[in-house]
């Protein structure tokens, strides 16, 4: 084989790795995962907050479908106190984006970049 011949299938292998790749991560995105979630949580979430317990932030247990700013015996910012905003999983999406952005005013300092990792933080939630 010659040279030229084996850089040619080099490539095509190439090419085909980044079409599944590619093709694939799309698919990706759209799915959450709660046990991945779960994993983030650990590692990103526990530092403030717990499932069970008011810490710096507020528990989490039954959170999806809970107004926000009212698990009992957490002092709230008056922002987060004030909003009327009831947790869903679309509205979680968007405080774990920017939570600044949502209810201007709030006091978590905390912000998750990754679309994927907001997804599967969500499904986690939704699990309490
Ligand atoms: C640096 C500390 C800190 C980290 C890290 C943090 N939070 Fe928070 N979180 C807070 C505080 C403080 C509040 C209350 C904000 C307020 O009163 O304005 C809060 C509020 C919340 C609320 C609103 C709950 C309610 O009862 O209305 C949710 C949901 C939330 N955090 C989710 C998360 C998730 C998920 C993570 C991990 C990706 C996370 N937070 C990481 C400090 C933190």
């Amino acid at each position: 084989m010659s040279v030229r011949e084996v850089l040619r299938l080099q490539g095509l292998a190439l090419g085909l790795t980044l079409a599944v790749v590619l093709g694939s991560s799309p698919a990706l995105a759209q799915t959450a995962s709660a046990e991945r979630g779960k994993l983030l949580y650990e590692s990103r979430c526990v530092a403030c907050h717990s499932v069970d317990a008011n810490r710096v932030g507020p528990l989490h247990r039954a959170v999806l479908g809970r107004r926000a700013g009212t698990a009992t015996g957490f002092a709230y910012s008056d922002a987060l106190r004030a909003s009327t905003l009831v947790w869903s999983r679309e509205t979680l999406q968007a405080w774990l984006k920017d939570p600044e952005a949502l209810i201007p005013g709030q006091q978590m300092g905390y912000q998750v970049e990754m679309l994927q990792d907001r997804l599967d933080l969500v499904a986690f939630l939704a699990t309490l």
